[in-house]
């Protein structure tokens, strides 16, 4: 089988890892990739956004299967390209990414389906003073957000008023975000406990990865501004079995079912970004593809062979998959350049690579790396996904770290808290 994967960041490396130990064999091909995939496939030099290039390419080579990775492309359209040229590919098409490329309309798809989620209004650049008004009736905190995407920088939780209006001038009239920001989502902050539940639909059925945690900011104990992720653990213990029946009951049927209703099947990972309040499971956002860096602890988790997993569900027979999770836990630590989120250097050599990664229950996914002149460098702001496999979250999480004391690159940052909620939580539940 000859599966092309899109994107270059640890999602993909993941991606390719998890397809590359299927008994199948498949033939791996990533655009672009990185040198992590490169070790598993071949790199195709295509960027993610030139869906004219990576189709021709898929039918020149008599592609099989596609799994794209970034929510680029799917909001670009990739999906329905491919599929009128007759090829097979695991992803939504343009009309339902939508639920990751328009906030504003996830909020009002949300809201016709009785999807919980925050109160909130949208607003058009004509509507600045009404959008003022609206703040102040509302209050703070409260959470500010450029409609369209803006590689996860486009939400901005305002903890006062004068934030609220600095944040609704940076999206609204700067246009900090571009056209991202041609409407603007202001909703209620919501209090609780943020959890990522995937799953894997084919328009009406649907099967779960295992529920993981990300770490959205720089610093430890969630401090400073957003990252794309600087790390994920899994399964998640803030979703009890009790929970997650809920989330499929109140949250992922309802939105298969909406978007079959309204015409727009959906087909592809399912991702819904989850604050669990008081109240119960609230979307914060949905997002049409796998997590990154959580797709680096729930694709290793997973037993059952993701070949046969998206052949089955590509010949429309979702039905005859069952998901099998490995028992225990998977914790994946991000290691960043100097300055990200803001900038940093790239060039700089990596040091620790094979070390790190010799145990057999640790694997060092790649993200912002090159070769340059027979070594790996940094070449983005997240560089590494270290990921450790474990009896327990306490053990995945040593391995993980354990293996990060083993590389090296000049200006390394990291979390030392990865994973630390959920062990908090199990204490408290083993007490
Ligand atoms: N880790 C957050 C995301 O993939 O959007």
């Amino acid at each position: 089988m000859r599966i092309l994967i899109i994107g270059s960041g640890g999602r993909e490396h993941a991606f390719a890892w998890a397809l590359a130990r299927s008994p199948q064999r498949p033939h791996l091909f990533v655009a672009p990739g990185n040198p992590g995939t490169a070790a598993l496939g071949t790199n195709v030099p295509i960027p993610v956004t030139d869906l004219a290039a990576l189709k021709a390419f898929a039918l020149e080579q008599a592609i099989d299967l596609t799994v794209v990775g970034p929510e680029q492309p799917l909001v670009q359209g990739l999906v329905d390209a491919f599929q009128d040229a007759g090829l097979a590919v695991i992803g939504p098409t343009q009309a339902a990414a939508r639920l990751e490329g328009s906030k504003a309309f996830a909020k009002a798809f949300m809201e016709r389906h009785g999807i919980p989620t925050a109160a909130h209004r949208t607003f058009g650049a004509a509507q600045y003073d009404e959008a003022v008004a609206y703040l102040e009736r509302r209050g703070a905190p409260i959470v500010v957000k450029a409609s369209g995407l803006a590689a996860g920088k486009g939400a901005i939780v305002c903890a006062t008023l004068p934030e609220a209006r600095a944040a609704l001038d940076e999206v609204l009239r700067d246009r900090a975000f571009g056209e991202a920001g041609d409407e603007v989502v202001i909703e209620d902050f919501m209090e609780g406990e943020e959890a990522s539940v995937f799953a894997l639909a084919d328009g009406d059925r649907y099967v779960l990865l295992a529920p993981a945690q990300d770490h959205k900011r720089i610093g430890e104990g969630d401090t400073g501004p957003n990252t794309g992720g600087m790390g994920a653990y899994a399964p998640a213990p803030i979703v009890t079995g009790r929970l997650l029946n809920r989330v499929c009951r109140e949250i992922i049927e309802p939105t298969l079912a909406g978007m079959q209703a309204e015409g727009h099947p959906y087909r592809g990972f399912l991702y819904a970004g989850l604050m669990i309040t008081a109240d119960g499971p609230r979307v914060v956002e949905f997002n049409c593809r796998l997590g990154d860096p959580e797709a680096q602890v729930v694709l290793p988790l997973l037993e059952t062979d993701l070949v046969e997993v998206f052949r089955l569900m590509s010949a429309g027979r979702l039905h005859e998959v069952a998901l099998r999770m490995r028992p225990g836990a998977a914790a994946c630590v991000v290691l960043a350049s100097e300055g990200y989120p803001g900038s940093y250097r790239r060039g700089v050599p990596i040091e620790g690579l094979d070390a790190a990664g010799a145990r057999p229950d640790v694997v060092v996914f790649q993200a912002g790396t090159r070769r340059e002149d027979g070594r790996v460098v940094t070449a983005g702001g997240r560089v590494l996904g270290v990921t450790g496999l474990g009896d327990d979250l306490g053990q995945a999480l040593d391995r993980a770290y354990e293996a990060v004391a083993k590389i090296h690159f000049d200006g390394m940052q990291y979390r030392r808290d990865i994973g630390r909620k959920g062990l908090a939580r199990l204490q408290t539940e083993s007490r």
